[in-house]
């Protein structure tokens, strides 16, 4: 069964006049870890926020393990499908524990379950659960707190991930730390990722399955191999020309 499917998703913001999604079709498959690149602009995080209907579809139709996610409830669709954003978004006033804690409450997970998940995803994300879980998160580094970000998107286990630009703010040496772990924590699992990155050393060396994006439009949908043997057209060219000048990262407004 398909993880994910886009069929001719398409998107406009009010006022646009360019469609932020542009005719999207893609399958994903179950396990698969996608890497999602393009340029800032390009519709990356709007095709992120469509999965767990933070944005609806203008026309198109998406389904999330086989099921059309329009016949579902948008808040348990939500409490299905792990979400780490860039801004971690960690409530400032509980402590560690207690923002990893915040689904499990909701599903009504008893007390004993709750605080293993705590102690066990705090060790996955390399974080010692007796240092951290008192405390706050600004008592944390910005790696750190990406890393409890993570620990509390993955404790109910989802079978699907969501996470946009979860490492951006990071650092270079934490970054690969981070990289490495999160690589792991999915070899470990049979959980389907969408990983949006505009690094694309990032996205080459995460992804199983690599999906290139520009103007709303996929440009290609491969393995990173494919990608680099076979670059589907002028722009993935450009994108890999950057990576070989020794530069990594696309920048706002670059035009290629
Ligand atoms: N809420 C919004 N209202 C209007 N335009 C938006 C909104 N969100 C995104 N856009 C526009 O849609 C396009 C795609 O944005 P986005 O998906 O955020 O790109 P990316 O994540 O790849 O940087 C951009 O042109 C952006 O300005
Ligand atoms: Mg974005």
């Amino acid at each position: 069964m398909y993880s994910v499917t886009f069929e001719h998703v398409n998107k406009r913001f009010l006022g646009a006049n360019d469609q932020a999604l542009d005719d999207v079709t893609i399958q994903i498959e179950e396990g698969e870890f996608v890497t999602i690149l393009g340029s800032s602009g390009c519709g990356k995080t709007t095709l992120i926020k469509m999965v767990n209907r933070l944005l609806e579809v203008d026309s198109g139709k998406i389904t999330v393990m086989g099921e059309d996610i329009r016949s579902q409830d948008p808040v348990s669709l939500r409490r299905r499908i792990g979400y780490v954003i860039q801004q971690v978004g960690l409530f400032p006033h509980m402590t560690i524990e207690e923002n990893i804690k915040v689904l499990p409450k909701l599903l009504g997970w008893d007390r004993g379950k709750m605080d293993a998940g705590v102690d066990q995803m705090l060790s996955l994300v390399a974080l010692d659960p007796e240092e951290f879980k008192k405390r706050y998160p600004a008592q944390l580094s910005g790696g750190q707190q990406q890393r409890v970000g993570l620990a509390r998107a993955l404790v109910t286990n989802p079978g699907l991930m969501l996470l946009d630009e979860p490492f951006g703010a990071i650092d270079a040496i934490n970054r690969e730390s981070l990289q490495n772990e999160l690589k792991r924590i999915h070899a470990g699992s049979r959980a389907t990722y969408l990983f949006v990155t505009h690094d694309i050393r990032e996205a080459l060396k995460l992804g199983s399955k690599v999906l290139i994006m520009n103007q709303g439009r996929v440009i290609q949908y491969d393995s990173p191999r494919q990608v680099l043997d076979n670059p589907a057209d002028d722009f993935v060219c450009s994108l890999l020309a950057t990576l070989r000048n020794g530069r990594d990262t696309l920048t706002d407004g670059e035009g290629i």
